[in-house]
């Protein structure tokens, strides 16, 4: 454990249980980074409290730091009670060394590994891809990613819509036509407009919507040439996400691909076991589950509809049948949803239910990691000038070209030119969707994201870039870099205190499902590194050996840092900017 808040954590309550008996060892110790020291601990106030003989706070923190025994730094009692508690540069080095030592960086796997199911991107074939998926993706593939690195087993799952009762209009509107033209118009990205251009005519022609809505129950019945029809939309469809898929260099692949048309022959089993168990009731012709807690607007219990009176199926049905294969075939011990904020309620009633049935067990946990709406800078939900949503593909695009313009000046090949720019304009992109909390709205700003000042994409890509260069100026490799390193100045201190956080943030944002910590710890280490940077000279003529080779490894170390957690984020990582 190199995390010098959770080992000053377990220090804390070690003494804290020495000085006042074990039944207080679960008390937090409650350490802060502080302005005085490196950390307060601020338990002695809420323990004087506690404690039957009410003693005085200070009385309290003096006890427990004289049984810090042999602390590695010092630790002094200030104002009603506080602990302020320094480490020593010797405890900082040593725990620096061993980080730098480990490939890892000190991350460790965990053990035993967990089966994480990670839910995300899930566009819908049948309308559009639009850029509220755009945010789902990038979350759920930087979850993807962190899981993976902390050892556990992760399933993708690209939960399409890619069944229900549009693809009747959709597959007539693309006889109309002709395959060809509709399979060029889907793979380009035009799903909107086709989607648009079959309700149109449903809603105009009623031949058209008789034969739409045959088409519905010909797919349905597993009609073979309608099925053809079907897989020749979604191909095309699946083209398309695949080359945003690229372009943004997300993880998932064809075999990710669990749409809700995989569910379609588990819904009439999933109905009649939930009616056989008592789980779900008839109300109104409708087969229905009443989870207990949930009511509507006039207090009325809320019904989770899972079959329709007409006999139809639904979100529901198939997300209940989704979350029973996920534990029961997957093995899932944890399941993400990264979908959407205003689906909660479906997912609340949904899990609800799903533990009703037995079907998700105490010992797995269902998440719905909500995702916040995408704004435009008029605070509205993103839409182009003219009102329409916005083509992913052209979004991306509109990134690229933006870096390119901002980096034109440089001097680089065309080759490396581009190289940059799409690592710079998807990174922007990226980090813009993750730095930011991932159930808070966001504002889509162009000019925001690539700035090359604040917690941004193109900084983080300049900070690790500069490193780099360091090393090249240098004419040092990183990897044959060895130390070993030893604190002096005191932003080789502070940079070194900085990195060693690295592990902890890695598992804290695992556990928590919350990628924008890692965005927030890596800008505090870029900003670490800028003032080590400024004082303490690395490669210049003068520096003594030792030094030299000390500030390199905690360069090396810094750049691997950020390398790694940009790789974990998903974001490009530049040789050069
Ligand atoms: N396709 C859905 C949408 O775009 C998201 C699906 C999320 N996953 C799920 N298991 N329901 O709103």
């Amino acid at each position: 454990m190199t995390d010098p808040q959770l080992v000053l954590t377990e220090r804390v309550r070690l003494a804290l249980a020495d000085a006042f008996g074990a039944e207080f060892a679960d008390a937090d110790p409650l350490i802060r980074p502080s302005q005085f020291a490196d950390f307060q601990a601020n338990v002695a106030m809420s323990l004087a409290r506690r404690l039957p003989d009410r003693p005085k706070p200070r009385d309290v923190a003096q006890a427990i730091a004289d049984r810090l025994g042999d602390f590695p730094g010092t630790v002094e009692v200030s104002g009603p009670g506080f602990l302020n508690i320094t480490l020593g540069d010797a405890w900082i080095a040593d725990h620096a060394a061993h980080m730098f030592d480990d490939p890892r960086a000190g991350v460790p796997t965990t053990a035993p590994a967990a089966t994480v199911v990670i839910d995300y991107s899930a566009p819908n074939a049948a309308k559009e891809m639009h850029v509220g998926h755009l945010r789902t993706t990038i979350v759920g593939d930087a979850l993807a990613r962190v899981h993976e690195h902390l050892g556990n087993r992760v399933v993708r799952q690209n939960h399409l819509g890619d069944w229900g009762t549009p693809f009747g209009m959709l597959i007539e509107h693309l006889l109309d036509i002709g395959e060809p033209a509709a399979v060029a118009q889907l793979e380009a990205g035009e799903g909107t407009e086709f989607y648009q251009a079959a309700r149109q005519m449903f809603e105009a022609d009623e031949t058209f919507k008789r034969r739409a809505r045959e088409r519905v129950t010909t797919l349905q019945s597993g009609d073979a040439d309608t099925l053809r029809l079907w897989h020749v939309f979604m191909n095309a469809t699946i083209r398309y996400f695949n080359k945003i898929y690229a372009m943004l260099g997300v993880t998932l692949t064809d075999a990710d691909i669990a749409g809700e048309s995989m569910y379609n022959d588990m819904l009439a089993k999933t109905c009649a076991d939930l009616e056989a168990s008592g789980v779900a009731v008839l109300s109104e012709g409708a087969l229905c589950v009443f989870p207990p807690g949930f009511t509507g607007s006039d207090d009325k219990p809320l019904p989770l509809i899972i079959r329709k009176s007409d006999g139809g199926y639904g979100y529901a049905t198939t997300d209940l049948a989704a979350i029973r294969y996920r534990v029961h075939d997957l093995k899932a011990d944890r399941i993400l949803y990264v979908v959407g904020n205003d689906q909660a309620l479906h997912f609340q009633m949904v899990f609800a239910a799903a533990r009703m049935a037995g079907w998700l067990p105490d010992s797995a946990s269902a998440e719905h990691i909500q995702i916040g709406m995408m704004l435009g800078k008029d605070g509205r939900r993103f839409k182009t000038r003219s009102g329409e949503s916005v083509k992913l593909s052209d979004l991306l695009d509109e990134a690229i070209d933006r870096a390119r313009a901002a980096i034109a000046d440089r001097g680089y090949d065309d080759a490396t030119r581009e190289e940059i720019a799409r690592a710079v304009g998807i990174g922007a992109v990226k980090y813009a969707d993750l730095s930011v909390s991932h159930d808070s709205e966001y504002v889509f700003d162009f000019d925001r994201m690539l700035t090359l000042t604040g917690n941004t994409g193109p900084y983080m890509q300049y900070a690790q870039a500069r490193i780099r260069s360091i090393f090249r100026r240098g004419g040092v490799d990183p990897a044959s870099v060895t130390g070993p390193i030893v604190i002096g100045e005191a932003a080789e201190r502070a940079l070194a205190l900085q990195l060693l956080g690295f592990p902890a943030v890695v598992e804290r944002v695992g556990e928590a499902a919350e990628p924008h910590r890692l965005c927030a710890f890596l800008f505090d280490t870029a900003t670490a590194f800028t003032t080590f940077f400024e004082n303490c000279p690395v490669v210049k003529e003068g520096v003594p050996a030792d030094t030299r080779a000390s500030r390199l490894a905690l360069c090396a170390l810094t750049l691997r840092v950020l390398e790694t957690g940009l790789n974990l984020l998903g974001v490009p990582v530049p040789d050069r900017m």
